[in-house]
């Protein structure tokens, strides 16, 4: 059977009109700039406008993802969107975006938290690989800004809106996803959660009145979280991938707090200016901002087709994600020898990286003998 990959051919975003900045939140609840950047790393986000809902930014992010990979509507076989915040609870807003493309193809919309957007490109990632689809476009997108307490200082200040894209084709040439993780630990789904207007808690005044159709979240908790899982998810997909941090041209995870980045960085001991970092002008934009990132990270030269890069997704649920990505771009023929050579090369480590752990574990195994031996005599 022929082997497929999934390659990333496009990426593009949309960021609202809208600046928010920490100087306007100062008039609005009792924070200030000296606070919010410190502690998050956060000067400005973007707030969508009535004539930028969910839908309209994703199509926006998706045309321009289609343009840098020279797709038309009628291409695409399928349109994942990720996101917490559609413009309606029904219709899924994945079937609105499809039918203003002038797609005629299938679309989900898929629901992970902030982690989401990794969720779905690693989903895209089976489609192709079975043969099923040549062109995928995959969605991040999100307006949390309507889903925000704007008296509620410990929230208000973090979010923002914003929609990425990437367009992901057949390919049969290496590239694309290498390894990836998917992890989730609902055990901890109430330190981030919107109360009401669930089927646990459907919508009611007293809901309204007791603001419980806005986000709650428990900062200490999901920033510990999100500290403990962010190095060694990623250390873990480098790990499968046969690959060592020095390997990774550029670190791209998801931005929601300078602080948890410093934190991974200092664990892996990589140097923190190798992780791609644009929150200080979002903000957290959630499911939309690794694509987001990922988009800026290429516009800014940070980051080329051919280069390795290693993504990491954290959020509600609690949920979280991390993958190695061989980035192909729309030419062919630029990342073909690349990509080769790549693979090759990582199959040769995780060839000496699994011999070197089968000898360590055979070692281990004689050494537990002869201590059990000893004891018996
Ligand atoms: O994408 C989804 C995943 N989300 C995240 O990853 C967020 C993870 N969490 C965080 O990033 C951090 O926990 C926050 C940025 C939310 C909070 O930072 P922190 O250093 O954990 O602050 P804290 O919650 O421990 O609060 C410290 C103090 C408190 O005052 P007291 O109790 O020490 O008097 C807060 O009331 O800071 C106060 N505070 C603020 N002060 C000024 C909380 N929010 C604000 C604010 N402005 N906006």
């Amino acid at each position: 059977m022929k082997q497929y990959y999934a390659r990333i051919t496009g990426w593009g975003k949309y960021a609202p009109r809208r600046v928010l900045t920490n100087h306007d939140l100062e008039k609005m609840v009792d924070t200030s700039d000296e606070w919010i950047v410190t502690r998050t790393g956060i000067r400005e986000r973007r707030i969508a406008g009535p004539d930028e809902p969910t839908s309209v930014i994703s199509v926006r992010a998706a045309q321009a993802a289609m343009k840098v990979a020279g797709i038309k509507a009628s291409d695409i076989d399928l349109i994942i969107v990720a996101t917490s915040s559609p413009d309606y609870l029904l219709p899924p807003v994945s079937s609105q975006i499809q039918d203003m493309l002038g797609a005629k193809c299938g679309a989900f919309t898929l629901v992970a938290g902030c982690t989401g957007w990794m969720y779905g490109l690693v989903v895209a990632q089976q489609f192709i690989q079975t043969g099923a689809y040549k062109t995928i476009v995959v969605i991040g997108a999100e307006e949390i800004s309507k889903a925000i307490d704007w008296t509620d200082r410990t929230t208000c200040v973090l979010f923002g809106d914003g929609a990425g894209a990437v367009v992901v084709q057949r390919s049969e040439t290496p590239t694309g996803v290498l390894a990836f993780e998917l992890g989730s630990d609902g055990s901890g789904y109430q330190h981030l959660i919107v109360p009401g207007c669930g089927a646990v808690n459907p919508p009611s005044h007293e809901v309204i009145d007791r603001r419980e159709n806005y986000i709650r979240m428990n900062g200490r908790e999901v920033f510990k979280f999100a500290t403990r899982v962010l190095g060694r998810s990623l250390m873990r997909v480098l790990a499968e991938a046969g690959l060592s941090p020095n390997d990774i041209d550029l670190f791209i995870p998801h931005q929601a707090n300078h602080r948890i980045v410093e934190a991974a960085a200092r664990l892996m001991g990589v140097p923190e200016d190798r992780f791609y970092m644009n929150i200080e002008r979002y903000g957290n934009t959630s499911a939309a901002s690794i694509p987001m990132a990922l988009c800026e990270a290429i516009e800014e030269g940070r980051c080329k087709p051919g280069d390795l890069l290693a993504m990491v997704g954290f959020g509600a649920g609690l949920t979280w994600a991390s993958a190695v990505v061989h980035l192909g771009g729309p030419d062919e023929s630029v990342a073909v020898s690349l990509a080769d050579e790549l693979f090759i090369l990582a199959r040769a480590k995780y060839l000496a990286r699994r011999t070197v752990g089968m000898v360590q574990g055979l070692a281990t195994d004689a050494i537990m003998a002869v201590n059990e031996r000893l004891r018996i005599l």
